[in-house]
């Protein structure tokens, strides 16, 4: 082999050896870009959590006498549901707390929409993968007479404001 179809053939080498390196490189890039964009989208489909952070933390819910024994009020803008029964009234959230998706009332349950757990009528986790029961919220009472609640104050579960 002569000194120039050495020197052509170790051209031709060098040539398809950076012709397969930039298609590796391409190849992987777009592998990337790709594998990205399908992780992206995944985000995007998956249910959001509900963050709210200008709800108000305390908040107006009206007089006792707007609660005979028995009701209950949703305040969907609160995320809070307020009821009455014989012991009281009292507040709960409406935020799950696995993520803060919004639950849904059912008969005598919550039901949270984007990843399936359900809390019994007090908000006590009944099926996962919420880790803890619905908050409860304070109740109480205005010299002016008007009930309040209090997100930023959480009560033990059970815990009444008597009217
Ligand atoms: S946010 Fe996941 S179960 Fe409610």
């Amino acid at each position: 082999m002569t000194s120039l179809e050495q020197t052509v053939n170790k051209h031709d080498m060098e040539i398809e050896s950076i012709s397969r390196r930039d298609f590796l490189t391409t190849s992987a890039m777009w592998a990337v870009v790709t594998s990205m964009s399908f992780v992206l989208f995944g985000l995007l489909r998956f249910p959001r959590p509900a963050l709210f952070p200008d709800i108000p933390k305390i908040f107006k819910i009206g007089k006792s006498e707007d609660y005979p024994l028995g009701s209950e009020k949703i305040f969907e803008e609160k995320k809070v549901i307020v009821r009455r029964d014989a012991e009281g009234l009292y507040a709960i959230s409406l935020i799950c707390t696995h993520l803060g998706c919004i639950v849904t009332k059912h008969a005598d349950k919550f039901e949270c929409p984007c990843h399936g757990s359900k809390f019994d009528d007090r908000g006590k986790v009944i099926a996962g993968p919420a880790p803890k029961a619905l908050e409860w919220f304070k109740v109480s009472q205005l010299p002016d007479g008007k009930l309040v609640v209090d997100t930023m104050k959480r009560v033990p579960i059970g815990t009444r404001y008597g009217i």
